[in-house]
């Protein structure tokens, strides 16, 4: 593959804390994310994996370095720059799956398109197509509490592609589920980015899941390196 990266980290640092107590989490990570593919995110817990996805979805910012979305860097953006490349450009998804609970399934995925400026006609349309993409055509009036856990989290994942993102960024997405559920969640996140050429970057402690994406990075004493299989 060699397309430019659509996200892209450069020596990136995170201290959390300072003077005696300092803690160096992230000592100089370096990451490229190509349009396509979908990577793992290992390493034990505490390693960093969360604060490196926060980071890289701007949602937190490097202590040094550079993040760069679609070659664009984000360091010089004030926070509505940030929040807009955010809402346009990258999907989060989370271990719990943080759907509004008073709305339906459907509005959880028109919401973020109508807050990005779509009419609630086009938004209702196109959850209804990604609801289908993931089998919950007939879930769409229910409400979270009134799904499974592997129906919410496929809920949550369509909802963060809703304003076709460049990057997906995953933090144990099957955290919670049991291990078949897990497989098809996955296997649904896997043809959703296949479909779109989006990037994922997905953080798990499933070895097995990390296996079956195309290349597996790994967090270890603050930095991030090939894992070879
Ligand atoms: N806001 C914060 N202030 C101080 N320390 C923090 C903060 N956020 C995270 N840390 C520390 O940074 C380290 C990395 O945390 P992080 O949540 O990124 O780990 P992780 O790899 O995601 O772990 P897990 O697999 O358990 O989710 C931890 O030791 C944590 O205590
Ligand atoms: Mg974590």
């Amino acid at each position: 593959m060699n397309s430019d990266p659509v996200l892209w980290l450069k020596d990136v640092t995170r201290r959390f804390g300072s003077g005696d107590t300092a803690l160096d989490i992230l000592r100089g990570v370096d990451l490229a994310l190509r349009p396509g593919e979908i990577v793992a995110l290992v390493g034990p817990s505490g390693a960093g994996k969360s604060t490196l996805l926060h980071i890289a979805g701007l949602l937190e910012a490097p202590t040094s370095g550079q993040v760069l979305i679609d070659g664009k860097d984000c360091a010089g953006l004030g926070d509505s720059g940030r929040t807009k490349l955010r809402r346009d450009s990258i999907g989060f998804v989370y271990q719990f799956h943080h759907l509004l609970p008073e709305f339906s399934a459907r509005e959880n995925v028109m919401i973020p398109q109508m807050v990005a400026g779509l009419s609630a006609a086009e938004a209702g349309e196109r959850a209804d197509q990604l609801l289908k993409m993931v089998g919950l055509e007939r879930r769409g009036t229910h409400r979270p509490a009134r799904l499974s856990g592997g129906e919410q989290q496929r809920v949550a994942i369509v909802r963060a592609i809703a304003n076709v993102p460049q990057v997906l960024l995953a933090d144990e997405p099957t955290g919670n589920l049991d291990p078949q559920t897990a497989s098809d969640v996955f296997a649904q996140l896997t043809r959703i980015v296949r479909a779109t050429g989006l990037a994922a970057l997905i953080a798990t402690h499933n070895l097995e899941l990390a296996h079956a994406m195309d290349r597996t990075l790994e967090i270890r004493d603050g930095r991030v390196a090939e894992l070879k299989r």
